[in-house]
């Protein structure tokens, strides 16, 4: 059974662009079901263009974090995942660029078959600007981290990693373009490999672990 694929991006969603790529070829084993946003993101039109669903929930809309929180799952139930799901559906959400911490309740309903790609070889360089700090700490290499989202920042399970060097002369912008040429196949060969089973997601929340055994 195909697994579907939510995609939550701020961006450009260059990534959101290789998972459709991907997805467009019948054998890749997900399909993606809409995009969400938290602003009026330029990746949208990636979306768009596929004909693929988009929503976008905009926090300055909403009281505080908690409240947006709801207001974007509410928008994922209604794609069948989280609450929404029914009990032997297959689904994901992936930030992709998403540039905003979810909140706890959001986490909660959504982790583990919720994850991120962030620009770091996570444990280190945690956070939104993690490829200024890599080049600003003087790294020789830093890479990109696929992983479950968990109540703290990028701080969750890894999934799967890729290096890449940082090289003499390199700037932010010459350092991010070379993590995301490794970024965007990380991307959708880890997504292939937790719809086909290969790779499984486990709860990084102790009690609902328990619930399952
Ligand atoms: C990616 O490098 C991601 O890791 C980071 O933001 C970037 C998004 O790029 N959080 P894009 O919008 O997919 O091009």
């Amino acid at each position: 059974m195909v697994l579907n694929v939510a995609v939550l991006i701020s961006g450009g969603g260059s990534n959101l662009q290789a998972l459709l790529a991907a997805a467009a070829n019948p054998d890749y084993p997900a399909r993606i079901v809409c995009v969400g946003a938290d602003r009026d993101a330029a990746g949208l039109t990636h979306a768009q263009a596929a004909g693929i669903p988009t929503f976008t929930v905009r926090p300055r809309d909403f009281a505080d974090r908690a409240a947006w929180g709801e207001a974007f799952a509410a928008q994922l139930r209604a794609f069948g995942m989280g609450n929404g799901a029914a009990p032997d559906s297959r689904w994901l959400v992936v930030s992709a660029g998403l540039m905003r911490v979810l909140p706890p309740a959001f986490v909660r309903e959504f982790s583990p078959r919720l994850i991120n790609t962030h620009p770091a070889l996570l444990p280190l360089f945690p956070g939104a600007h993690a490829v200024a700090d890599a080049v600003a700490a003087g790294a020789t290499e830093t890479g990109c981290t696929v992983h479950i989202i968990d109540s703290g920042v990028d701080t969750g399970p890894v999934l799967r990693q890729a290096r890449v060097p940082i090289l003499p002369g390199d700037d932010v912008a010459t350092v991010h373009e070379r993590i995301k040429q490794v970024e965007r196949p990380l991307l959708v060969a880890t997504v292939r490999e937790i719809a086909e089973g290969t790779l499984e997601l486990l709860s990084p929340h102790p009690a609902q672990q328990e619930k399952r055994n």
